[in-house]
């Protein structure tokens, strides 16, 4: 019989591996204390959306082996591996909350075998496996503690999960860290199989790849199965510490670019041109070279912020990061200039309608996202500001954002393109949805107040829009977007 493995926490991370798991053949038991959330697992449902998960959710349930509780004191016991994939959200001041992902540690020791391996898939500060550890040391049990981050990006959680680049186990016990890679390549296995059996389903994998951000690789031919993942069987800090360290690179390499963008915009380059003139080496790489309205979503801004205050924390200078931090938050002070640029001076009671407001193309999160944040700036400049996405909703995140200080004239939502750019001033192009890329700018133009555009993403041929009669600008000085 396959070994029984727990995963704590059903958002993103642990739905993607727990079916991953599954379907890999293990008995898997989810653990999710949110009623609501639970309720709809366990009624076959996905709580939130992510490219191609339902399909493999239903294949994964109809193996039998996937089922989900709130209840440890069934989920724990003879589980060999639990997973850990619980929310460690920022607090007001950047630092990471761990109560919850401690609070799983507690009552996971309570009914664990005393040979579990405990390993951390959420994204945690340095030292965290450490504290961990003395929890488990105050039973009777030799728990090992493992961290093993993950590098799933929404809109590719499931290729990531089944190819990914690269497997990662840090533990002070190589064997318990061997144990978690052999399950995590028997995952990767899996997806080998998909190509060889079951190409409808390894396809689907792919096919996401379309809307994901502007950084992300080509989509591969179907035809060839990427290679196997490379592994690193290392220390428990080191571990922990390449999660945030990569987002943290991540974000730099984008803020690097919306840095060099602003360059050219005052010089007369093409950003297009520079980034791929940089990319062309190997030692850097073309992959988040893309400059635009900047960087967003559950991911980024966290472990950014986290970042700093773990340097903070060891006294080592944060400027670095600081500064990948202000890069981002001035693009929308930029954005806003091009804007007051186009109407002529002010932006008061200009209709502007921003086109996107998740935080990539995708996913309907809205976390964090640029788009929603741009859109009230403008509104607090004084404009009529309507926003527009084909998924996301984002009334919630607005009212987070402006919770302190209101809005004076709300921002208006409208799902339908048609309705949302109706009289606008000027259109914005915040999230670069293939709808809005792929729109017939002509048709729209009749039905604007004036044919005014900003491709904040770079994604718009600019000869479509000069064809159609609109004065446009993009982001440092991008000339064709062909
Ligand atoms: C990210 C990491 O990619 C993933 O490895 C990690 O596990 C979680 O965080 P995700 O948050 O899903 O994934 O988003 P990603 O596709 O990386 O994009 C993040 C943000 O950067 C988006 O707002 C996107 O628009 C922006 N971006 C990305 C750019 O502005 N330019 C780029 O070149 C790439």
């Amino acid at each position: 019989m396959a070994d029984k493995i727990a995963v704590i926490g059903c958002g993103f991370v642990g739905v993607s591996l727990s079916v991953a798991l599954a379907i890999s053949g293990y008995e898997v038991a989810g653990v999710e204390v949110d009623t609501a959330k639970l309720k709809l697992l366990q009624d076959g449902q996905v709580p939130f959306f992510e490219h191609g998960l339902d399909d493999l959710f239903a294949k994964a349930m109809a193996t039998g082996k996937l089922s989900f509780s709130s209840d440890y004191s069934t989920a724990i016991p003879g589980a060999t591996i639990i997973f850990a994939a619980v929310g460690t959200p920022s607090r007001a001041d950047g630092s990471v909350n761990l109560d919850y992902l401690e609070g799983a540690a507690r009552e996971a020791s309570k009914y664990c075998g005393s040979e579990a391996v405990w390993v951390t898939r959420s994204t945690v500060p340095v030292g965290t496996g450490r504290k961990l550890a003395l929890i488990f040391a105050q039973t009777d049990k030799t728990v090992a503690v493992v961290s093993s981050p993950e590098f799933l990006a929404e809109g590719s959680a499931m290729r990531n999960t089944f190819f990914p680049d690269r497997i990662i186990a840090g533990s002070d016990n190589p064997e318990a860290a061997r144990k978690v890679i052999d399950v995590l390549r028997a995952i990767e296995d899996q997806g080998q199989r998909f190509a060889d059996d079951d190409l409808a389903t390894y396809a689907s994998l792919y096919s996401g790849a379309r809307t994901i951000s502007a950084g992300a690789a080509p989509t591969p031919a179907v035809a060839h199965t990427p290679a196997p993942a490379a592994e690193l069987v290392i220390g428990l800090e080191s571990a922990e510490l390449i999660k945030v360290s990569s987002n943290s690179f991540l974000a730099m390499k984008i803020s690097f670019a919306n840095m060099v963008a602003r360059v050219c915009a005052a010089s007369g380059a093409d950003v297009t041109e520079v980034m791929d003139g940089i990319g062309l080496d190997k030692r850097i790489g073309r992959d988040y070279l893309y400059p635009g309205l900047g960087w967003g979503g559950g991911c980024f801004p966290k472990d950014v912020a986290g970042f700093i205050g773990t340097l903070a924390s060891w006294g080592i200078e944060t400027e670095l990061m600081d500064g990948v931090k202000q890069i981002n938050a001035a693009q929308i002070d930029y954005v806003k200039s091009l804007a007051t640029e186009l109407l002529m001076g002010t932006l008061t009671d200009k209709k502007i309608t921003v086109l996107g407001a998740s935080f990539k193309p995708g996913t309907d999160d809205v976390r964090e996202s640029q788009s929603v944040i741009l859109a009230i700036a403008l509104a607090r400049a004084g404009a009529i500001v309507t926003l527009t996405d084909p998924l996301a909703e984002p009334s919630t995140e607005i009212a987070r954002l402006t919770a302190e200080s209101p809005l004076t004239t709300p921002i208006s939502f409208q799902k339908d393109l048609g309705t949302a750019v109706q009289g606008a001033d000027l259109l914005i192009l915040a999230t670069e949805w293939p709808e809005y890329v792929n729109a017939n700018f002509a048709e729209i133009g009749a039905i604007l107040s004036q044919k005014n555009i900003i491709d904040a993403r770079n994604k718009i041929p600019t000869g479509k829009l000069e064809a159609a009669g609109y004065k446009y600008k993009t982001i440092g000085g991008a000339k064709s977007n062909e």
